[in-house]
């Protein structure tokens, strides 16, 4: 943004400003079309302009947006019916964002450290994790670029790595504070480094061997993203707090803190709250969005589509040392090079196509989960030669 610009300088924005989308695709003032492959980071479920969502909130917004949680409503339970349904949980609250779904789990954890009689209880978290930018969650981030100037830091985290069963098993020896284990199943920003279902079902055994909660964060891979409702369910495994947000109201506001049995009843009447959290625009596009996901089978397909994408790609860069890894599940994928990328974003938007790159050498794919085949293979035939003129090939 200019320096003229009224914004703080929060993000450096590409000088691209997109009019309107359709289906996968975004448009610019200027009328040349782009292949969406971020979704808003992860947010835009259905893409732009889904009939059925737009009709949706036209009519909500017709009707009523926001009454608050002073007073109870039809929508706000079906959403939250509809994600104890899909989690085997028990119990939501709804909030506005990750980061606050996030602060939600934190105080879960907190409150039940304190029932168990623990006076300053510890949360687990991991190198390289991304949970938000609130002070708690940016003390439970592990990159120390997100957390630089705004220190003190909030205490009582303890950091391992992620996929390091030892690691874990040592924190349970030393620290009898710990009362929670907090991770994400696929780290996003972090460079889509997945959880393994083997450690995720160890992570499960020990927190039910120490009564401690298994928090994981499902804001970037909930919500149908890889295939399945929400990414732990690749491991046969329930957590006992999952954060929500991004892709559930495809582009309307919301987050959620789902409960299990044993954090349900942790939150009491004056315990939490926020004044938007549930406001029934959001509750509409919740609720349509799982609607429609069913409706199309848009779970199935990102499964197939994501593994379309992925194996193109290793097949195109088989044996070449300049990319080191594709990885990833569903359309949550990761694409790393043997060197930093982040020009590969300004290559892509002159190429027609709309990505990102994280962790520096990690170009991200997030995609609508409305891409089909032919998206999948417009995206690789616009891509590969970019990383094929990056890494030499
Ligand atoms: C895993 C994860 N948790 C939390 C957040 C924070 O969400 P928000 O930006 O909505 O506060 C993000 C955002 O990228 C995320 O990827």
């Amino acid at each position: 943004m200019a320096a003229s610009s009224p914004l703080m300088s929060t993000y450096l924005p590409q000088p691209l400003a997109f009019s309107h989308g359709d289906g996968a695709w975004l448009y610019d003032m200027d009328g040349r079309r782009y292949l969406d492959c971020l979704a808003g980071i992860a947010v835009n479920t259905l893409g732009y302009n889904h009939p059925r969502l737009t009709a949706a909130l036209r009519e909500q917004i017709g009707r009523v947006i926001h009454t608050s949680n002073l007073f109870v409503h039809p929508l706000r339970d079906q959403l939250a019916q509809m994600l104890v349904d899909r989690s085997g949980m028990r119990n939501v609250f709804f909030c506005n964002s990750g980061l606050e779904a996030n602060e939600a789990a934190i105080k879960l954890a907190r409150l039940h450290g304190h029932r168990r009689g623990i006076a300053t209880p510890e949360i687990v978290v991991y190198e390289h994790a991304f949970h938000g930018r609130s002070l708690a969650t940016l003390s439970a981030t592990g990159n120390p670029k997100v957390q630089k100037g705004f220190e003190p830091l909030v205490p009582g985290f303890v950091r391992v790595p992620l996929n390091d069963a030892e690691a874990l098993a040592r924190v349970a020896r030393e620290r009898p504070n710990v009362c929670a284990v907090f991770l994400e199943a696929i780290q996003g920003e972090g460079g889509i480094n997945p959880a393994r279902s083997e450690y995720l079902r160890e992570a499960r055994r020990l927190c039910d061997e120490h009564d401690w909660l298994l928090m994981i964060d499902e804001v970037q891979c909930g919500t149908g993203r890889t295939g399945r409702w929400f990414a732990h369910q690749w491991a046969d495994i329930r957590p006992d707090v999952m954060p929500l947000a991004k892709g559930l109201a495809s582009g309307i506001p919301v987050g959620a803190v789902v409960a299990g049995e044993r954090a349900a009843d942790l939150f009491g009447p004056g315990s939490h709250g926020t004044t938007f959290g549930g406001n029934l625009l959001a509750m509409r596009a919740g609720v349509t969005t799982i609607e429609v996901m069913e409706d199309e089978g848009l779970m199935k397909r990102a499964a197939a589509v994501g593994e379309r994408i992925m194996s193109a790609i290793r097949s195109a860069f088989a044996g070449h040392p300049g990319v080191v890894d594709v990885r990833g599940q569903g359309l949550m994928i990761g694409i790393e090079l043997d060197r930093p990328c982040d020009d590969l974003v300004e290559k892509a938007l002159a190429a027609g196509l709309v990505l990102n790159v994280t962790a520096s050498k990690v170009i991200r794919l997030l995609p609508p989960l409305i891409f089909d085949e032919e998206h999948a293979d417009h995206l690789v035939e616009t891509l590969a030669p970019l990383i094929a003129a990056k890494v030499g090939g």
